[in-house]
């Protein structure tokens, strides 16, 4: 159990931090609530003190003999603030420390995130990008905001990121505090997540299993790293949009080959973690197949789609990092290493990530483990984790071996 600091700003997004409490308090953690005194007119103590069970202060003279202004920050392992608003950035910016808040930001030695929520105005003013550019200097994570409604009618760049994603960045910085470095800036990255559905008929189709949980983590960890990102997508409806990324949606394996194509064109990274299928009927009804007792049961023929990953390789610009996924299991001819080896090098990737089925981390898991290859031979054993912590991993390793500057 780790000890979690919840800042809480003067948004209208400040309800949603309750949904944050909750996931954070649901995965085990004690969460101590510090909200300002704006964000308590948007959600009341109350609420705050019923979810966390704590006692929820804004100000710096109560429990003055506990040095609560000290203390709270100093004994956290995580600061997380949502939302954090302009000026919410600015005074931490530039180290006030004027409310219980604010002196918890400077005493705490623990990773500090700030999810930004305002208006796209305010998000894109250079009072509020210097105070920004600060905090990172600083070492504090400062999250991209996600695009779309914003309060009223607008709507633009400047939306507080969902909730379970925001859980789910809390609980990456908690496992690994220096997961989310800015070493991806200036670079754009193409990550495909999900299965392809291949259709029979106008209501039946071959698919498979994923949930595209994992790339989803990969396109999230990359744009908080601050890369541009493409992520296209096949069928992963119920999970959040990542903040700050290009969404593409897909169904088939031809539609995801076309766009992962044009979007990899000039890219400097593309990871390939959706389940493509290998094979699509050869004809698709126009109608709903029907059962009959008179005729014979009908046989589904298949056709052979084509290889995106095995594309990219081949038309790949210099300098361009390719990262492919595998899930293998051992057999009589070889170990899953083994195989993962001897597919690496078929497939002429950079990278290529290893499952091992039945190992953990199943189809729709949160958690996931196996083995990072890379073609220079280096082999690193990745441990059950988050899927986001093995997103952080693929790029430590693909931001290893691009150097140098961006693909252009
Ligand atoms: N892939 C692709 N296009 C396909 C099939 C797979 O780009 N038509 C990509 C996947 O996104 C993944 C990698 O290739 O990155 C997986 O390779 P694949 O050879 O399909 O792996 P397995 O399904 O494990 O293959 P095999 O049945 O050959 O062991």
């Amino acid at each position: 159990m780790k000890r979690i600091v919840l800042g809480v700003g003067g948004g209208i997004a400040a309800y949603k931090a309750c949904e944050v409490l909750r996931g954070l308090t649901e995965s085990g953690h004690d969460v101590r609530v510090v909200p300002t005194d704006a964000a308590l007119k948007f959600v009341g103590a109350a609420t705050f003190e019923a979810l966390s069970g704590h006692p929820v202060d804004t100000g710096v003279f109560t429990a003055v003999h506990e040095v609560q202004h000290v203390r709270i920050g100093q004994e956290a392992d995580l600061v997380v603030v949502v939302p954090a608003t302009a000026d919410l950035l600015a005074r931490a910016a530039h180290g006030l420390a004027d409310d219980l808040l604010t002196g918890t930001l400077l005493t705490a030695r623990c990773p500090v995130a700030f999810f930004p929520a305002m208006h796209t105005e305010m998000w894109e003013h250079p009072a509020t990008r210097d105070n920004v550019a600060t905090l990172r200097s600083h070492g504090a994570v400062v999250a991209e905001p996600a695009a779309g409604r914003l309060t009223g009618v607008d709507s633009g760049k400047g939306r507080l990121a969902d909730p379970r994603e925001i859980v789910d960045v809390a609980r990456l910085l908690l496992a690994r505090g220096d997961a989310l470095p800015r070493d991806l800036e200036g670079r754009h990255v193409v990550v495909s997540a999900g299965g392809t559905r291949e259709p029979l008929d106008p209501v039946r189709h071959l698919g498979n299993r994923s949930s595209g949980k994992q790339g989803y983590a990969l396109a999230r960890v990359a744009a908080q790293r601050g890369a541009r990102v493409t992520l296209v997508s096949a069928h992963t409806d119920a999970l959040p949009e990542p903040a700050g990324v290009d969404l593409v949606h897909v169904s088939t394996a031809a539609q995801l080959g076309e766009a992962v194509d044009t979007a990899a064109a000039g890219a400097d990274v593309v990871v390939m973690a959706a389940a493509v299928a290998d094979f699509r009927p050869a004809g698709t009804s126009g109608h709903k197949i029907k059962k009959s007792d008179d005729d014979p049961d009908p046989a589904v023929e298949l056709e052979r789609n084509r290889d995106v990953l095995a594309g990219l390789v081949a038309r790949r610009t210099p300098g361009q990092i390719i990262v492919g996924f595998a899930a293998e299991t051992g057999d009589a001819e070889g170990s899953v290493l083994d195989h993962a080896r001897a597919k690496l090098a078929r497939k002429g990737c950079d990278l290529l990530v290893v499952n091992a089925v039945g190992e953990g981390g199943a189809f729709d898991a949160d958690d996931n483990t196996g083995w990072l290859l890379a073609s220079d031979g280096a082999e690193d054993r990745i441990p059950l984790g988050a899927k986001s912590e093995l997103a952080a991993t693929v790029w430590d390793a693909a931001t290893r071996l691009l150097g140098g500057a961006p693909v252009r």
